[in-house]
């Protein structure tokens, strides 16, 4: 289940929100003509949130299979060089937080990051039981 937790996390929040890349020639994607030179955003978001992919996309089910997010970029030269990196960081980071204050839990709204580029979260809210040496 990790495993599939861990890209379900990437999908729902989709941490990076857009890139903006130019046409090397002229083409067209889903009926839209697209020309040489002109500027193109790929919105991950919303990619991360079509229904014409994704069965319920707004619900966040950890268990999702099969799960192809385009949250690390679509297949292509581009794609994240540090996907594989950022899988194990993030499945490392919930393992080690879980194992240590199981009882974690938010207690209020995330506070979000300022940025048009990166959805993250500044602060949020938690609430646990003080664990380890000299705490039992
Ligand atoms: C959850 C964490 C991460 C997310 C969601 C993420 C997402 C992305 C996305 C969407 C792109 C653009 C892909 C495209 O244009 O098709 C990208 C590119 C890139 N990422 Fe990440 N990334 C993450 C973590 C990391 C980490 C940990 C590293 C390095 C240690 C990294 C290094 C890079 C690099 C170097 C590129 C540029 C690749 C290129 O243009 O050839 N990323 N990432």
């Amino acid at each position: 289940m990790a495993h599939s937790a861990v890209e379900e996390i990437v999908r729902i929040a989709s941490p990076v929100t857009y890139m903006r890349r130019t046409a090397l020639c002229d083409t067209e994607l889903e009926g839209v003509k697209i020309d040489e030179g002109d500027q193109v955003v790929m919105h991950y978001l919303c990619a991360n949130r079509d229904e014409t992919v994704f069965d319920d996309p707004l619900a966040f089910d950890v268990l999702r299979d099969p799960n192809s997010h385009v949250g690390y970029g679509g297949p292509g030269p581009h794609y994240c060089l540090g996907a594989h990196l950022a899988r194990r960081e993030i499945k490392v980071m919930f393992r080690e937080l879980f194992s240590r204050i199981g009882d974690i839990h938010a207690t209020g709204e995330p506070e979000l990051l300022s940025s048009a580029f990166i959805h993250g979260i500044k602060h949020l809210p938690a609430e646990f039981t003080p664990t380890g040496p000299g705490r039992s």
